[in-house]
């Protein structure tokens, strides 16, 4: 492999940080962070097309590009946006990764998802146990999605088999996401031990606060974002419930429309731009400003 400008760089970062902090100044993932290090990567620099347009560097790592998440949306009420939460999300992080959205809302009389999707009432969960890609609706290039079927008598969940579909999934999936239901059943417990990453979407209310809270100190997980739908709440509060970041999502007005038309999330909706920011928060895209990092890599 050329030794280029960028391994160059890296192997000098490595000299004053771990592959952590390297990747999260460079906004690159940890994994080909290790890789170039471990000259396990190919890089080249594909010239520029225009005079203006600078050179970009293509980094083909071996593995996954991105940190593989298993996030799981959850609410401690019913109705406050989770679906919607879960759906942008999918539908901005497929254009850049392969997004799996699975759908353990069971006793919802017809799930909310499938019909926001406009699914076919078949496959869905039920047939999840005898191999999953049988089970997977391929709604958009790199977006697949698990349903709930249309009753809640037509499947049983055993014991396992969340885990089970979970880790089917990984080698396929960059990112799985899960659409929690507001209940503490057994599936819902297994989802929530198999994720990586939790968040919370609110209304506001001081109740539903705080049992997120509890629920955060109850599951510990690693990562905790909460989502203020249709408002706001203050960092002092956020650190209070637990949560590393908030999102806030205004309220918007064409959202029911669209979900209700089977139409597809729109780019430029308030509610789009509040998941967009979710987004930059787990992928780290926020321009985080100064530090040493950033110099380190500007030097
Ligand atoms: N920020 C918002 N602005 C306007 N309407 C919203 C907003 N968030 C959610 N809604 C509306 O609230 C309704 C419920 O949203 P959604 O189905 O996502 O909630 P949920 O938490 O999944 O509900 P359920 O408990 O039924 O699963 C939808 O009609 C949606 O259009
Ligand atoms: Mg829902």
């Amino acid at each position: 492999m050329a030794s280029t400008g960028l391994e160059a760089r890296l192997k000098k970062m490595a000299e004053y940080l771990d592959t952590e902090a390297i990747a999260a100044a460079l906004k690159l993932p940890v994994e080909t962070v290790s890789d170039i290090l471990d000259g396990k990567a190919e890089i080249e620099t594909v010239p520029a097309g225009k005079p203006a347009a600078p050179a970009v560097v293509q980094v083909n790592s071996a593995r996954v590009a991105f940190r593989q998440r298993v996030i799981a949306v959850w609410r401690a009420k019913g109705g406050v946006g989770c679906t919607a939460v879960a759906l942008y999300l999918a539908w901005l992080l497929k254009d850049m990764l392969r997004v799996l959205l699975i759908d353990l809302n069971l006793d919802a009389g017809g799930s909310d998802l499938s019909y926001y999707l406009g699914l076919p009432e078949y496959p869905h969960l039920g047939g999840a146990g005898y191999g999953l890609e049988t089970s997977l609706i391929n709604v958009q290039d790199g977006f697949y999605v698990l349903q709930a079927p249309r009753r809640a008598d037509e499947i049983k969940i055993p014991k396992g088999m969340i885990t089970g579909i979970i880790n089917a999934a990984r080698p396929a999936f960059d990112v799985i996401i899960m659409d929690l239901p507001n209940n503490t059943e057994e599936h819902v417990i297994e989802a929530v031990s198999n994720a990586t990453t939790m968040v919370f979407v609110t209304a506001g209310g001081e109740q539903e606060l705080l049992r997120i809270a509890l629920k955060i100190v109850e599951f510990n997980k690693e990562e905790n974002l909460l989502v203020a739908n249709g408002g706001k709440i203050g960092a002092g509060a956020a650190r209070e419930i637990g949560v590393d970041k908030v999102v806030s999502i205004p309220w918007d007005g064409g959202l029911q429309k669209v979900l209700e038309g089977n139409g597809r999330p729109q780019k430029g909706s308030p509610f789009m731009e509040g998941v967009e920011a979710l987004r930059d928060i787990l992928y780290e895209r926020t321009g985080q400003k100064g530090g040493i990092l950033k110099k380190l890599f500007l030097r």
